[in-house]
Parts: structure tokens; sequence; C-alpha cells
């Protein structure tokens, strides 16, 4: 089984920073702290109403990763505003999520069926400028095969149902993991690459990361709040031995 990345998601240091319109906590500061212990990778979303992440630390973010050689993964909405920064900063990796103004967070997958036509192009482009592409998808074997039809390199599984169904105590967790595993399953059959994210903590990270085509967590908020008391570097650092412990586990 491959080494498990972590993509750690620095957008809720500047939640934080821009309640107070404030120049700090520098979600930089947090990107270059969780590279130090040990993140793979950072992802930042630049949303349409800059909630959190600005267009400066999306600068100030490339030129980071580049200088350690860590790559980004740009979460994005499939806009024309969106795509040309994209193509402008060239990150590693795009992240393709739907986006509603009035959501909290990202709620559900993209709608890869629906939106393939218009969708198809943009991956395209995206890819033709160096960048993988990567579709946020709900654990559907349509949307995955049918971001696989657009041209995806990736598909990242939407782990938020099975998350919240686990702090819920919910009866449905085991049928959402088992609808999780199968989706990994069909989406490394299809050739495309697996990641997994959103809502992952301490408990619901260790089933997530033994499916075993899946290469790459995306993780931020119960991070960012961990970090509140554990500090960044220890929070990040317990995530990883629990992925190489469910690994591990898998593995014997
Ligand atoms: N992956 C994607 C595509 C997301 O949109 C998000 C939230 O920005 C995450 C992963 C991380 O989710 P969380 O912040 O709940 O860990």
């Amino acid at each position: 089984m491959s080494r498990l990345r972590l993509g750690v998601n620095i957008d809720h240091v500047a939640t934080i920073r821009n309640a107070r319109g404030a120049s700090y906590p520098d979600p930089v500061r947090a990107a270059e702290m969780a590279i130090a212990a040990g993140a793979d990778g950072i992802t930042a979303h630049l949303r349409e109403d800059r909630r959190h992440i600005s267009d400066a630390d999306i600068d100030a973010l490339a030129v980071i990763v580049r200088r350690r050689g860590r790559p980004l993964n740009l979460e994005m909405a499939v806009t024309a505003e969106m795509e040309a920064i994209a193509l402008a900063h060239r990150p590693h990796a795009a992240c393709l999520v739907p986006e509603r103004r009035e959501e909290v967070t990202t709620e559900g997958g993209l709608d890869m069926v629906k939106g393939h036509n218009t969708i198809a192009p943009v991956i395209a482009r995206l890819r033709q400028a160096g960048i993988r592409v990567s579709c946020f998808v709900d654990a559907d074997f349509e949307q995955i095969a049918a971001a696989k039809s657009a041209g995806a390199h990736v598909v990242e599984l939407h782990t938020g149902a099975y998350c919240d169904a686990v702090r819920e105590g919910s009866p449905q967790a085991d049928r959402l993991l088992s609808g999780l595993i199968a989706a990994a399953a069909e989406a490394d059959r299809l050739g495309l690459e697996v990641h997994a994210g959103h809502g992952i903590d301490y408990e619901t990270v260790k089933p997530i990361a033994a499916i075993p085509e899946v290469v790459e967590l995306n993780i931020g908020h119960f991070l960012i709040g961990e970090a509140i008391f554990m500090g960044l570097p220890a929070a990040i650092a317990r995530m990883r031995a629990l992925m190489d412990e469910a690994r591990a586990e898998k593995a014997a």
C-alpha cells in the first residue's frame, strides 16, 4: 500500500484573521509550520466571496510551497475568475468544488453528471497548463465515471457525511463508510487517483486512511481547531501518526 499523503488546509487560520479584519494569524505562517511538521502539501480554498483565503494569501502561498518543494492544492469553484487565477499561478493541483455563497462550508460533491459539458473544457485548459485536476465528488459511481470522462486525473471523495454520522452516533455511519470504500475501488479501477477529505478528525481518520486506494487526505478545520489546544505541529503529528497506524494495521 502506498504511503498516504497529508494535505493540510489552512483556510481557517484566515477565518480567524478575517474575524477581526487584522493581519494575524497569518495562514502563510501556518503553511510554513505545517510543512515543517510533516504536511506533504498545502491546501487552500480561494472562495468567490474571499471569506477566508485572499488573493494575496494565494500569491504568498505559491511562493513558500515552491521554496519548500511541496505541492499547493488550490480548491476552486468552476468559474472564469477562478480558472484565470489558477492559470496565472499554475499550482501543482486544482480541486474543483461546488460553491454556493450562502453555504457555511462545501456541502456536497460537485455534480459532474449535470456539469460534465461545462466542466470538461475547464479541466482540459487546466491540464494543458500542467495542473493536476481533481474533482470533489460524493461517493457515487456515476459521479466518478463522469469525472473520469471529463478528463480529471483525481477524484477527491467527500467524507463529510460519514464524519458527521460518526460524530452524531448515527447508524448510517457503517453504510456511508462502505460507500466510500466501494467508491475508492471504483475510481481506482477507472484509473483515477483517489483522495479524500472533509470533516475528518482523530476518530474518523483511521477508517478512511485504511482504504487502500486513497493516497491523499486533505484536512483543515479540525486540525486548526486542535491547534488552539495543542499547537499546530502537535496536532498535525498526531493526525500523521493515526494515518500511519491505520495503514500499518491494514497492511498487517
Ligand atoms: N477537501 C475539500 C475539497 C474541501 O472543500 C475541504 C474544505 O475546504 C476539505 C477537503 C477540508 O475539509 P475540513 O476543513 O472539514 O477538514
